[in-house]
């Protein structure tokens, strides 16, 4: 299911900046996952699909010569901009507000990355995220399980299970095996959490639940997240497996 842009500015609100913990445990993996591979970022020209709020390109921007970064979202890109001014980038970090599709790549970049985004996920995009590099690519999706405290104990009470497939990382390994490039996939567990206010909770349990196609039963809903506010917050904690692929064309 495509996830319409304004999924993307709403979470803006709430999603990670390059200072946060979580995102700088997932970071050091994947830079080390790629540099044992032999991506070396000195001095390269690094092309960011989906950067959303600069969680990667802010760290990378030290050593790389240039980064390009698109996104979809204005909200997140507001707030990369805002990153990117403060910390004095602005030389070494060109955004462009587009999606992957319309983006048109004039030269290929040294290093293309991809990290969790769904811009790059069919076999087309697949392939021009390939071809934008000259050398390596990193490509950052899930691994084979998601699981989040409350809506897993939702799910169960609804007799529900996870029809959703994760696997991108998987699956992006997999195209590339079929066009014998060399690649590298690792996997490595993420996890975070995130306090909502009771009507935000609300939301995100409800859209959850609907997008595991089931029928949510409002009022147990309601029952569960009452139960489990403090604090006149409810805390989600997210543990995830994700899956970095290096390649080199
Ligand atoms: C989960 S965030 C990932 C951000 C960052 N790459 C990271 O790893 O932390 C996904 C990002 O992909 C962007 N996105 C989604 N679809 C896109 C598309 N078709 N083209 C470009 N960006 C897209 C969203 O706006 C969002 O900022």
């Amino acid at each position: 299911m495509e996830l319409p842009n304004s999924y993307w500015d709403k979470l803006a609100l709430r999603y990670p900046r390059y200072t946060d913990e979580s995102i700088q445990h997932d970071a050091r993996f994947i830079f080390g996952v790629a540099r044992y591979f032999g991506v070396d970022f000195e001095d390269k020209t690094i092309l960011d699909i989906g950067c959303g709020t600069g969680t990667l390109a802010i760290p990378l921007a030290k050593e790389a010569l240039k980064i390009t970064a698109i996104d979809l979202s204005k909200s997140m890109l507001e707030i990369f901009e805002y990153d990117k001014t403060t910390l004095l980038l602005d030389e070494k970090i060109d955004i462009f507000h587009s999606s992957w599709d319309d983006f048109e790549i004039k030269e290929r970049f040294d290093i293309s990355l991809a990290s969790m985004t769904p811009a790059v996920s069919s076999q087309e995009q697949f392939n021009k995220f390939i071809n934008s590099t000259s050398d390596f690519g990193i490509f950052v999706g899930w691994g084979e399980y998601k699981n989040n405290d409350i809506v897993d104990d939702l799910l169960t009470l609804h007799n529900g299970t996870k029809n959703k497939t994760f696997g991108q990382a998987k699956r992006f390994a997999t195209h590339l095996s079929t066009q014998n490039i060399s690649h590298n996939l690792e996997y490595f567990e993420s996890s975070w959490s995130d306090d909502y206010s009771y009507d935000d909770a609300l939301e995100y349990v409800i859209s959850h639940l609907i997008r595991f196609d089931i029928v949510p039963n409002k009022e147990l809903v309601k029952e569960v997240l009452l139960e489990k506010m403090q604090d006149n917050k409810i805390t989600f904690t997210t543990k995830a497996q994700k899956g970095v692929v290096a390649f080199r064309v």
